[in-house]
């Protein structure tokens, strides 16, 4: 017990060009108008009567900003940010470690929150909801329970998968954010902000089209641009021009839309494959040899929201808009 109660740690695994590129305000933060008015307002209130915020879940595909705008609600609570993750706790034990090395109003950051453990989970909601934790001590005949009292604390959850999580658990968070894919000017502005921290110049064409490109998706627009740049610097240009971009993305072979080689594969395999469909998933992640977990989280999202794939009750289906895209006829469905 002992033991396990050290293990429990924070984690922090981003590297510094990451953390470089992390806006550490609301104004800093790019896009999300809706989430970022509401989440405003509430910590405003929250200051105002010198409580902690309430527990916020966000949600949405990877890479969109959840991890950032958590730790930008302890910045500007004025608390201090802890982060760690559904699956790196494993126990109740972790868990109270973690909770009971709080101060008064911190935020807690769980990651992955859909991976918590059931038994830990069940140790959270008083937690949450009261500031205390039951634990059990030893076991067997000598087994006791002892109530713990806990600072108030804020937990910010965030997941992929809202649908993953339990209802109960769900229930407890007073605020519910759901992140969006940005649109090409939020994009634009997200890339020149990241070219000015890299000290480059980028034309506004370019920018635009690395936004055009980057799936709606702050993380793959700075990805792509560090790859460009490097091309840019190389080619000994002093702002990184749109033929260069348009000939990078072409390497990295980012498609007109963005698509990447995986997306690709994930279209053609149901287009080649199962006449555009209706397919199940299982069925689509063994003939392209990808997880169906990672088409679910991060590859469908945005084929959905771009109309290139919908999903139906026998399974997905690829729509005319994606065989356009490819310039394939769509077969005669009999
Ligand atoms: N609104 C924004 N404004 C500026 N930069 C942003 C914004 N949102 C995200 N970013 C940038 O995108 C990167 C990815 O964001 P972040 O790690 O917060 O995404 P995430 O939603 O937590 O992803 P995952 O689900 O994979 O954990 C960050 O390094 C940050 O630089
Ligand atoms: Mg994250």
């Amino acid at each position: 017990m002992e033991e396990r109660m050290v293990t429990g740690e924070l984690q922090d695994t981003d590297s510094s060009v990451e953390l470089s590129l992390r806006p550490t305000n609301l104004n800093q933060y790019i896009g999300q108008q809706k989430v970022k008015e509401n989440l405003s307002i509430f910590i405003q209130a929250a200051k105002m009567r010198e409580e902690p915020l309430d527990h916020v879940l966000l949600y949405g595909p990877p890479g969109l900003g959840k991890t950032t705008l958590a730790a930008i609600i302890a910045n500007e609570m004025g608390v201090q940010f802890r982060s760690t993750s559904g699956p790196a706790i494993e126990r109740a034990g972790d868990l109270a470690a973690i909770l009971s090395s709080l101060e008064p109003g911190d935020v807690l950051f769980i990651d992955e929150v859909h991976r918590l453990p059931r038994s830990v989970e069940e140790v959270l909601y008083p937690a949450m909801e009261d500031f205390f934790l039951d634990i059990v001590i030893g076991t067997g005949p000598s087994a006791r329970s002892v109530r713990i009292d806990l600072p108030p604390f804020t937990l910010v959850g965030a997941t992929t998968r809202a649908g993953l999580l339990s209802a109960p658990l769900r229930d407890r968070f007073g605020v519910l954010s759901r992140l969006e894919y940005y649109d090409t000017d939020a994009l634009c502005s997200i890339i020149e902000r990241t070219a000015d921290i890299f000290d480059s110049n980028i034309s506004k064409e370019a920018a635009v089209e690395v936004a055009r490109r980057s799936r709606g998706t702050p993380r793959i627009a700075n990805r792509l641009l560090k790859r460009i740049r490097d091309i840019s610097q190389v080619k000994g240009e002093s702002e990184i021009s749109l033929e260069t971009t348009n000939e990078a993305l072409q390497m990295l072979q980012v498609d007109e839309v963005g698509l990447d080689h995986i997306d690709h594969k994930l279209l053609k395999g149901i287009i080649d494959g199962f006449n555009g469909g209706p397919v199940g998933l299982d069925t689509i992640s063994a003939t392209i040899g990808e997880e169906s977990q990672t088409i679910e989280d991060v590859y469908e999202p945005y084929l959905l929201q771009i109309g290139f794939i919908q999903r139906t009750p026998r399974g997905r289906v690829v729509t005319p808009k994606a065989y356009q895209h490819f310039g394939i006829k769509e077969d005669d469905v009999e």
